[in-house]
């Protein structure tokens, strides 16, 4: 399959133009900072492409496809759905667009929670889907700068943004988002609490 069919099918897929234009700017920063962080460009940009293949689906919806197709469920993850759609995501590139590469699987399943173990590609396909240029906020900018040039630096202050975010929304930290922070020496300046509660 060429990458303007891929195109096309996870248009189809995902059915919604807002959707879909979020993928395909993701795609391409992922595949600039590939470029230059010395990933395989198309691998970021075919991970950029599918990363929120169920990005739309409701949280029952989710927790139903995770079961159906055995889809491993935290604790977590049961109380926060939404985040499922990452390996979810990964579960449908796999079995619906045939994608078995499993450095792109891993970077679409570790996209919205980040991890302890992130590969280059991994680092490239998290930070483009949290600083592509649609996102607003007011330190996306410097930060998608700091990517270009210092991909550890730039994970470290994307997931400490991240971490303001949850603290100022009173949302609870995932383990794996915990674990990733140590990870990269981020700082916690928040109160979140760890676990499955909010
Ligand atoms: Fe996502
Ligand atoms: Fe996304």
């Amino acid at each position: 399959m060429t990458f303007t069919e891929l195109c096309k099918r996870v248009r189809k897929h995902i059915g919604q133009d807002h959707r879909y234009a979020h993928c395909v700017r993701v795609a391409r920063m992922a595949e600039n900072l590939a470029r230059i962080h010395g990933a395989d460009p198309s691998k970021a940009r075919t991970a950029g492409m599918l990363h929120d293949l169920a990005r739309l689906y409701s949280g029952e919806g989710l927790l139903e496809e995770c079961r159906r197709r055995g889809v491993p469920i935290s604790d977590f993850e049961r109380a926060h759905p939404i985040v499922l759609h990452a390996p979810l995501s990964a579960e449908l590139a796999q079995t619906e667009f045939g994608v078995s590469d499993p450095a792109i699987l891993s970077a679409i399943a570790k996209h919205t929670l980040a991890a302890s173990e992130m590969s280059v590609l991994d680092c490239v396909l998290y930070l483009a889907d949290g600083l592509e240029p649609g996102r607003d906020y007011a330190e996306r900018a410097s930060l998608a700068e700091m990517a270009e040039r210092d991909l550890p630096g730039a994970m470290r202050a994307t997931i400490e943004s991240s971490l303001r975010y949850l603290s100022s929304k009173h949302l609870p930290l995932a383990p794996q988002t915990a674990a990733a922070i140590k990870a990269f020496g981020a700082h916690i300046m928040m109160e979140a609490t760890t676990g499955g509660h909010s």
